[in-house]
């Protein structure tokens, strides 16, 4: 009996198609334990018993349920928390319910123990939907473990912003489905509750600790609530309790002294948090809500002379900071830079940090200038995909930190790390190109860059390189860091050819 209504039944589920869209605003969310676990969360229109089939292959072989729902601004937001998944492994999803099948998903589990991967972080997404959505393609483009989001993601705190908001998140989901957690943090824009029910946070005062085994941890932490009290108690004892973590990151919405001179500093935030963060020896903060860009030198609390606005510079012990939005929102000018500020600038980008047990690394992606023809070749994950462009400023593009030992960063060793590097950008060239140079790594305070164009050895008198060089013949450029008059670095050296020139 059995043998001869199989066949009619397959048939049949062969010829009725599985009604799409009664589920979407997908969004897969860490708030714990990424290794081992992810949050499945999307938006239910219509149809009942929703279960998500996971399983690391296509054959989806586990479900799971709906563990928390909300209601919140008109979305229908469900919740289902995977558990007991195995490390580094890429699983397979779909959501099923009474009368609808989601596309197909993917996503990956976070390695244990040391490892070499990518986030992108960023917030500030509330106002210009094509720069998000830019965004949000690059970092489907990127392909990253997660996504650091610093708040501020609508305008205001209603249906219709959110609504946008989480149908343009579907972009940083590759062709493929592999869809990309993220790790949310409250800015001014949300609610007071938005995050905690739309992002499942784990406690409704929105700040939490993600954990990557010994290796990473990073904090989420709320600006728009007291600083000091519950929350940073939280964050002190976190912070010791974890003290061998080898890289310590945070993420939050307000920075402590903003880069847009019309923004407000911080005082209360800094009392709570700058001592916090030095003491337990944070290597990077990443900051939202001044819509401008910028990076600092690693730096300490203090008001010594040499200072600016209670921060100096400390290359071995301080934290770098980078932010602050630019995922979208209006732009506005960076006229507040400080003694310690390694770069500024405005406009639309996201950080790409890449971690590994021996150096973390920022870059800083061009929104706009890009063009993500190319997804990230999974089996390389820290080169660039095609298309991508990163920002050159003159202090170099790639903010590098190495690990800390019982004394800081003394390990830094400023003639290894400092490098050169030459960029034509098109050679052969017609009648005129543009050659641009810049610093890898951290050469430190005062070192200089120079140059020659005549194919001789740099000195420390070479001159200094300040801006791109223009060239209208063939052209053999070198170029070294100096300090003190002593090279730090290597010569690099680079031939742009004119076409004609044969
Ligand atoms: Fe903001």
């Amino acid at each position: 009996m059995t043998t001869r209504i199989l066949p009619i039944c397959l048939a049949l589920a062969a010829a009725t198609p599985i009604a799409q869209a009664a589920t979407d605003k997908y969004r897969l969310i860490w708030n714990d334990s990424p290794a081992t676990s992810v949050t499945v969360a999307w938006c239910q229109l219509d149809g009942e018993d929703a279960q998500v089939h996971y399983g690391d292959t296509v054959r989806r072989e586990h479900t799971h349920g709906v563990d928390r729902q909300t209601t919140h601004l008109k979305l229908e937001s469900r919740f289902a928390r995977l558990r007991d998944l195995r490390p580094d492994t890429v699983y397979h999803f779909v959501i099923r319910d009474s009368n609808s099948e989601s596309p197909a998903f993917s996503f990956k589990t976070a390695p244990v123990g040391e490892a070499r991967f990518s986030f992108v972080a960023g917030g500030d997404s509330r106002n210009h939907h094509k720069a998000r959505q830019r965004a949000n393609r690059m970092v489907a483009a990127l392909n990253p473990l997660f996504v650091c989001f610093g708040g501020d993601m609508i305008s205001r705190s209603n249906s219709k912003d959110w609504s946008a908001w989480l149908d343009d998140w579907q972009l940083t989901t590759g062709a493929d489905g592999r869809m990309v957690p993220i790790i949310a943090a409250r800015g001014n824009h949300e609610g007071a509750k938005d995050i905690h029910l739309l992002f499942d946070s784990p406690i409704p005062e929105d700040y939490y600790a993600v954990g990557f085994g010994d290796f990473l941890r990073v904090y989420t932490l709320n600006s728009n609530i007291v600083r000091a009290g519950d929350q940073g108690a939280w964050l002190a004892a976190d912070l010791k309790k974890h003290a061998a973590t080898h890289w310590k990151i945070a993420h939050y919405h307000h920075p402590f002294r903003p880069h847009h001179a019309a923004k407000a500093e911080q005082h209360a935030q800094y009392n709570a948090w700058a001592p916090l963060f030095y003491t337990h020896g944070l290597d990077l903060a990443i900051e939202c809500d001044s819509h401008v860009v910028k990076r600092t030198w690693p730096l300490r609390p203090s008001n010594a002379p040499g200072s600016d606005q209670g921060f100096i510079r400390d290359d071995a012990k301080g934290t770098t900071f980078i932010g602050e939005g630019c995922w979208g929102a209006p732009l506005r000018r960076n006229n507040d830079d400080k003694a310690w500020t390694r770069a500024s600038g405005s406009f639309n980008q996201v950080d790409w940090i890449c971690v590994s047990p021996e150096e973390l690394t920022v870059r800083t992606i061009l929104v706009d200038d890009s063009q993500a023809t190319k997804p990230i070749d999974r089996d390389s994950p820290f080169t660039l995909p095609t298309g991508m462009k990163i920002w050159q400023p003159e202090s170099g593009a790639i903010v590098t930190l190495t690990p800390r030992n019982a004394d800081g960063r003394s390990s830094l060793d400023a003639k290894t790390l400092a490098r050169v590097e030459i960029i034509a950008p098109k050679s052969p060239f017609d009648t005129s190109t543009e050659v641009r140079i810049s610093i890898k790594g951290e050469p430190g305070a005062g070192a200089k860059l120079r140059y020659t164009l005549d194919g001789s050895e740099p000195t420390a008198e070479s001159p200094r390189y300040r801006k791109p060089i223009s060239l209208s013949a063939t052209t053999t450029i070198r170029a070294a860091i100096f300090r003190h008059g002593k090279a730090l670095s290597a010569t690099v050296s680079a031939t742009a050819t004119r076409a004609d020139s044969e």
